[in-house]
């Protein structure tokens, strides 16, 4: 059946080329270990490059009183108590030469007139330590990895979906794609793997993520594998995404509008953030602004089209121009709105997965010998509510850690493994979606398995809602069999939605039957029947498809973090 298929064979294999998996291969190759990228997307528009609003490190370049420490407290603290306080030491600890790597690729950071690297608040930080360029921070890292991996002469093959992680015996060997345009076949041969493939926020409707990213492919790679995943219940919405037109519903308007003094106001014209955080008002936390925003359109004090308003117009039109300008450029290419003069209408969009593939902290390394987790695919550092701007730190600093651990894994085998009926079985599923012809369609079913979550696990959840959602994913997954995949001349993005759809079918299920387990309110997760945050449930939520959800006890929290941590409560979170 199979037309052309092409065989290579590396020491590491990176599936993702975003931020985290290329600084994962620039430490290796600058480690000459011999390494291979693939992507779906082009290389300089993975999803990092919608990143917005900056990075974070304390480099105390405004506020010099910032500290690493302080950085850990903040992030503990904001996580609700479900980060891993190791993780959090580690890229607290190690952000400062994240920001420094980046310089020597070249980035081109915000500076003040002196040459220090200009940093702006974010939301409950303590400090200004988010650095940025523009509101086009992601796509600036992402250009300046791109150049560096270039210049390491690192192959990066764009256009090839992974359908598949090899393994034998527990141990990884490799993995099995396809080329999106001209579908012939890729086998290749690795002695350990990096999974760098994002999350799965696209499984809602509104959401900040494009067509064919975030699916929860990188949760189906993993878990296929062996791995099991963490926290997958937690998913970050947030508070402004754009909601027409509907193609491009959720798309984000970046923290940094509120970061540089947006403010937000109910249809009445009421700055609602008052009743919700008074002391901190636009710039509390994401989870409090998400869930202010939600309640205000839940009870009628939202605008027509169920958003609220987010206003910069009364800002300068030159920091509109420096430093929003992806905001001012998204609102005229999608409503040809002009922020310097008009409020923009939003409502929460899923942004972004803070649970994933369950990893150690150590070196992110999974369940399965060789198999490596890197970036939003992972978990451990974000718990119930991630800061703003941490998660690119994060790939900064474990791409360097896991670039590095997976060299060492690599370089300590003395046989190449394989496995002739692993190749088989992934071949063979391959074979099996391009000979389907039922009567279903993929695309239908992708678009109601967003509906489902959307309506049975958004904002706020309840035990009948999720048990719903439950339900409905099951009839969506008996549809599932049944499908037709029709790839054509144009190439065979038919193929990749029909192994999105299987991906966002177990991340769903992941993500309900862990929001079930978690019956208590905490972060980002909102249950209206149970409004209270349970201390018994301090506890990280470990899904496998055959053991189902188990509860993982988190390490205690380091005294010289602790004592700079304050006090955290649910009050104002108001959940109905
Ligand atoms: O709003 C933003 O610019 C998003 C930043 C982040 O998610 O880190």
């Amino acid at each position: 059946m199979i037309d052309t298929e092409h065989r290579l064979t590396t020491s590491v294999l990176v599936i993702g080329s975003g931020g985290s998996g290329l600084r994962a291969a620039i430490e290796l190759a600058e480690q000459r270990v011999d390494v291979t990228v693939l992507g779906k997307r082009p290389r300089l528009d993975s999803h990092t490059s919608l990143a917005a609003g900056g990075i974070n490190a304390p480099l105390g370049t405004m506020d010099p009183e910032d500290s690493w420490q302080q950085h850990a407290a903040d992030t503990i603290k904001e996580s609700y108590f479900l980060a891993d306080p190791h993780t959090v030491e580690t890229v607290t600890r190690g952000a400062e030469q994240g920001i420094r790597d980046l310089e020597r690729y070249g980035m081109a950071f915000a500076r003040e007139s002196d040459g220090r690297i200009s940093q702006r608040f974010f939301g409950a930080h303590t400090f200004r330590r988010t650095a940025f360029a523009g509101d086009y921070t992601g796509l600036e890292i992402q250009r300046s990895l791109v150049a560096r991996a270039e210049q390491l002469e690192i192959p990066i093959m764009d256009g090839i979906y992974v359908t598949a992680i090899l393994v034998d015996d527990n141990t990884v060997f490799g993995a099995y794609g396809f080329d999106l345009a001209d579908g012939s076949r890729y086998l290749i041969h690795a002695d350990a793997v990096i999974l760098a493939a994002g999350g799965h926020t696209r499984i809602w409707r509104r959401t900040s993520s494009r067509r064919d990213e975030n699916t929860g492919d990188a949760f189906r790679l993993a878990v296929d594998a062996g791995g099991r995943l963490r926290d997958a219940e937690l998913v970050q919405f947030h508070p402004s995404g754009i909601i027409e037109p509907e193609n491009a519903a959720g798309t984000l308007i970046s923290e940094a509008a509120r970061g540089e003094g947006g403010i937000l106001r109910n249809a009445l014209g009421e700055r609602f953030m008052e009743r919700y955080d008074p002391a901190r008002m636009e710039l509390s936390t994401r989870d409090r602004v998400a869930l202010a925003a939600y309640t205000e359109i839940k009870e009628g004090r939202g605008t027509e089209k169920g958003g609220v308003w987010l206003d910069v117009s009364h800002l300068p039109r030159e920091t509109i121009m420096n430093r929003l300008p992806r905001v001012y450029q998204t609102m005229l290419e999608h409503q040809l709105l002009d922020i310097t003069q008009q409020p923009i209408e939003v409502a929460p969009t899923a942004h972004y997965s803070m649970g994933g593939v369950w990893t150690r902290s150590a070196d992110h390394g999974t369940d399965v010998d060789g198999l490596y987790a890197i970036g939003e695919a992972s978990s451990g550092l974000h718990g119930a509510n991630r800061l703003g701007g941490n998660s690119l730190i994060e790939l900064l600093v474990y791409g360097r850690i896991v670039g590095r651990a997976a060299a060492a894994f690599a370089a300590a085998r003395s046989v190449h493994r394989r496995s002739v009926g692993a190749t088989a079985t992934a071949r063979a599923e391959v074979d099996g979606l391009l000979a389907a012809d039922g009567t279903e369609n993929v695309r239908a079913l992708q678009r109601a398995l967003r509906t489902t979550m959307t309506e049975h696990a958004g904002v706020v959840r309840d035990e009948n809602g999720l048990a719903t959602g439950l339900a409905e994913l099951d009839a969506i997954a008996d549809r599932a069999t049944r499908i037709g995949v029709h790839p054509d001349i144009a190439g065979f993005a038919d193929l990749a939605h029909a192994f999105d759809l299987k991906a966002s079918i177990l991340a769903a299920r992941a993500t309900l039957e862990s929001a079930r387990e978690r019956r208590e309110t905490r972060g980002c997760h909102n249950r209206s029947d149970f409004p209270d945050l349970d201390p018994a449930l301090q506890v990280n939520l470990v899904w496998s498809p055959t053991a189902g959800v188990t509860a993982e006890p988190i390490a205690p929290v380091p005294e010289e973090i602790a004592v700079l941590i304050k006090d955290v409560s649910s009050a104002g979170k108001l959940v109905e």
